[in-house]
């Protein structure tokens, strides 16, 4: 492959395996049998990753193993009714067009985990969405560095990765010790303590104590905001995650307290919001059960988005969900979020229940934010106020 006799793709992208590899002191390339690929929005990516993509499209590129695409900077189907212009959308189209022709499934989600692209325990893989490589290293028990879209898409074309970093288990083990001595009940509590922790221990490895219950919900809001925040791709949860650890004698308290001063760093002051969105990560079709009985017989009066998978979008209309959400006026943003859309001079001041979301709320789009739960949201979105 390096050598060339595989064509210009190929080698271009082993050339950048070798040099990663060569940065993080891998001895060797080892196979990885998914890969899920970030930068697909052309509001991030622009006319010269754009050219990037449909040149190594053009030249024979195709992908060896199960590719996924992260979101997109739009909605494929209904951009217009989340009022991206067309010149926008025609050079998102072409984006896509040039995964696509690479074999890669524009599945355009964070949570590939939940519609298809759902690695075993010790499974390695080349995932690049932080939230994901997080859910996939914690909670699947695969094994996974946070890649970036080149060497993402570089292990999609040639199959391989370098082996540093989460694929080996010396690096997988806990450093630090989180005793968490306060009862966390709803998915923003997990997103709050994502923060606490990460900004306390960075890129260190936790294993977290006296979590004696989650879901799929909060721990995938764990995972987002932990890596945001923090820098980590993995954490253990004493009795609740599968990978096997060493516990650490080091350890800090996370309390009330911390999750209240988590909660007050990421809320503005604001009475009023004039957009709602969740689904940082990709609603659930649990989640979206609830938010269509959190509707039931009410209209939103802002604008309000529900980022979630193509996949699971169609899965709440089979249940009727998706009609009822519609019905209130609230809009589906399949395909993207509402971190990577270009919404940037559009809005004043999201509600989410993600801290995830206020991250790139306040940093991309200069959003004043508000974090609660989801019934927060629902009623921020009928009411406009935040209370
Ligand atoms: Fe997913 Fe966008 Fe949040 S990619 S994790 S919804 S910032």
């Amino acid at each position: 492959m390096l050598v060339g006799e595989e064509g210009y793709a190929i080698q271009k992208s082993m050339q950048i395996l070798v040099a990663l590899g060569e940065i993080f002191g891998a001895d060797r390339m080892i196979p990885v049998s998914s890969v899920q690929v970030a930068g697909v929005s052309y509001y991030n990516l622009g006319d010269a990753g754009l050219e990037y993509l449909e040149n190594l499209a053009g030249k024979g590129a195709r992908t060896r193993v199960m590719t996924t695409l992260n979101p997109a900077g739009m909605d494929l189907e209904n951009w217009r009714e989340l009022g991206i212009d067309e010149n926008f959308a025609r050079n998102q189209t072409r984006v896509i067009g040039a995964f696509v022709r690479m074999g890669i499934t524009p599945s355009c989600t964070c949570t590939p985990y939940l519609v298809g692209n759902k690695p075993a325990f010790r499974e390695h893989v080349a995932w690049s969405e932080s939230s994901a490589v997080t859910y996939a290293n914690s909670v699947l028990g695969a094994m996974t560095n946070r890649e970036g879209g080149p060497s993402a898409l570089a292990a999609a074309l040639t199959g391989r990765t370098p082996c540093f970093g989460m694929h080996l288990d010396e690096n997988r083990t806990a450093r630090v010790r989180v005793k968490v001595n306060t009862q966390l009940n709803s998915v923003p509590d997990f997103g709050a303590l994502g923060y606490a922790v990460g900004k306390r221990i960075g890129a260190d490895v936790p294993i977290f104590d006296g979590i004696t219950h989650t879901d799929l919900e909060q721990l995938k809001s764990l995972c987002a905001s932990i890596a945001t925040y923090g820098g980590t791709s993995l954490f253990h949860i004493r009795g609740i995650t599968p990978n096997p650890t060493q516990i650490p004698e080091e350890r800090f308290f996370v309390t009330e307290k911390e999750i209240k001063e988590a909660y007050d760093a990421l809320n503005d002051e604001a009475s009023e919001v004039d957009f709602v969105a969740v689904g940082c990560p990709h609603c659930t079709v649990e989640e979206l059960e609830k938010i269509a009985n959190l509707l039931d017989r009410k209209k939103v009066t802002r604008e309000f988005w529900i980022c979630t998978a193509r996949q699971t979008m169609q899965l709440a209309e089979k249940h009727g969900y998706a009609q009822k959400i519609r019905a209130a006026g609230a809009k589906f943003a399949c395909d993207t979020c509402m971190a990577v859309a270009p919404l940037k001079g559009r809005f004043n001041i999201l509600a989410t229940d993600s801290a995830k979301a206020c991250y790139y709320g306040r940093g991309t789009n200069d959003f004043k934010t508000r974090m609660g739960t989801l019934e927060d949201c629902v009623r921020a979105a009928v009411t406009g106020r935040w209370s």
